[in-house]
């Protein structure tokens, strides 16, 4: 896709990985103009976008991706030339509380964005693009060796990646049976600011800030591979601008962590910023019941973003994380607002549950 002057759909905008790329997009291209439609469900918050809302081309639209006219009368309003598909719900631990909202959301919700883009674009498919974030959890789980490649077969384990793989499914169907120019992008775990604290790494800053227990599912044992969001955010940005069209691109950090050592790492920097004397969060380090269906580890290989795109991520871990911590001890604020209602009933139900 070339630079020219474009309207743009971002949908999950107001979300952690979402706001992100609202926010590179704003204000590195100011000949686009960025429509963030998104349905603030408990993920999402406008706030997250406080520096840019006053941004002259940036618009929001508050709407239901799976509410097919307010999606069509959107694409109607808007005339979008291209759409950065990340509404979705995120959360492995709450799809297998309630697996259907994962199906509606994901799945339904990303066939009726593809089916306006068909309706609208009417087969005219020059300069239009639809782009799919989705995640490295759809291949599954990996043994002690190895890594995701772009080939590696789909097999899913969680109501959550299943309807993230259904979904990529979709998309790359609509573009063999229909035309619909379409490029995706597979990730590998995101941290940074504005995560929602129900996800790993912000929920132990939080519980830590907080003296609470640090839950580590069954023996910490897992492995991740962790990115910096804005890392990710610009792989978004360059696979949008110059990747293959009807390709998909793994993106990942380089960066495999056993969740037990994260979680160690991260008592010895919050010790050092709290000036508690060192191994005091470790004491809250305790081993919960394990998740079910747990995959053991995702690791990416990002060959081709980087061989392709020249892609590569800009931070090291440490300093990553460090910055991380600091953005959540300066934002008191905004973890308050976030985990009032709905977390904390979320929170006191998941242990109920297991
Ligand atoms: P998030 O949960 O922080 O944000 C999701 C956003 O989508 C929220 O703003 C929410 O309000 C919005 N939303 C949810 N349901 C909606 C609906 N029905 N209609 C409109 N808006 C809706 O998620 P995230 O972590 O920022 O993830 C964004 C995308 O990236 C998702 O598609 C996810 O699968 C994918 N992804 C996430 C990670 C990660 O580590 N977080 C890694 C790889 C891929
Ligand atoms: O890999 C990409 C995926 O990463 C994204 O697609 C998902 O949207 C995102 O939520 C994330 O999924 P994970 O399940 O890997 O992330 P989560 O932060 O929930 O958990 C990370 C690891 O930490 C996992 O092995 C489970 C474990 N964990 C998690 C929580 C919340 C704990 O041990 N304790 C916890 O309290």
């Amino acid at each position: 896709m070339s630079t020219a002057a474009k309207t743009i759909m971002i949908t999950g905008g107001a979300g952690f990985i979402g706001s992100h790329v609202v926010r590179l997009f704003v204000k590195k291209y100011p000949n686009y103009k960025i429509v963030n439609l998104d349905a603030l469900t408990y993920a999402g918050n406008l706030e997250n976008l406080k520096d840019v809302q006053s941004s002259s081309n940036y618009f929001f639209e508050r709407a239901d991706i799976t509410n097919e006219e307010a999606i069509y009368s959107l694409f109607e309003k808007h005339q979008f030339d291209a759409v950065i598909h990340l509404a979705a719900e995120s959360h492995v631990d709450r799809s297998i509380m309630d697996p259907l909202a994962f199906v509606k959301t994901n799945v339904l919700g990303t066939a009726i964005l593809l089916n306006a883009a068909r309706k609208y674009w009417k087969g005219s498919y020059e300069n239009k693009l639809f782009y799919h974030v989705s995640t490295d959890e759809v291949y599954g789980s990996l043994g002690e060796e190895g890594f995701f490649t772009e080939e590696t077969p789909y097999d899913p384990h969680s109501p959550y990646s299943a309807s993230k793989a259904a979904s990529d499914h979709f998309v790359m169907a609509y573009h063999d049976t229909y035309g619909i120019p379409v490029k995706m992008s597979n990730c590998s775990n995101n941290y940074g600011s504005h995560h929602f604290p129900e996800k790993l790494i912000p929920l132990m800053i939080n519980n830590i800030k907080t003296n609470k227990p640090l839950p580590v599912y069954g023996k910490g044992e897992n492995v991740r591979d962790w990115l910096f969001v804005e890392d990710h955010a610009r792989a978004i940005d360059v696979i949008f601008h110059n990747g293959r069209v009807g390709e998909s691109y793994n993106v990942g950090g380089f960066n495999e962590w056993k969740n037990i050592d994260l979680v160690k790492l991260l008592c010895s920097i919050m010790d050092k910023k709290l000036g508690r004397p060192a191994g005091t969060s470790e004491q809250l380090i305790t081993y919960v019941t394990d998740r079910p269906g747990h995959d053991l580890r995702y690791a990416i290989d990002a060959t081709k973003l980087n061989k392709e795109l020249g892609w590569t991520p800009s931070l090291q871990f440490e300093e990553g994380l460090e910055k991380t911590v600091d953005w959540y001890l300066q934002n008191e604020e905004w973890i308050k607002n976030v985990t009032s209602g709905d977390y904390q009933k979320f929170y006191g139900e998941l242990y109920d549950k297991r």
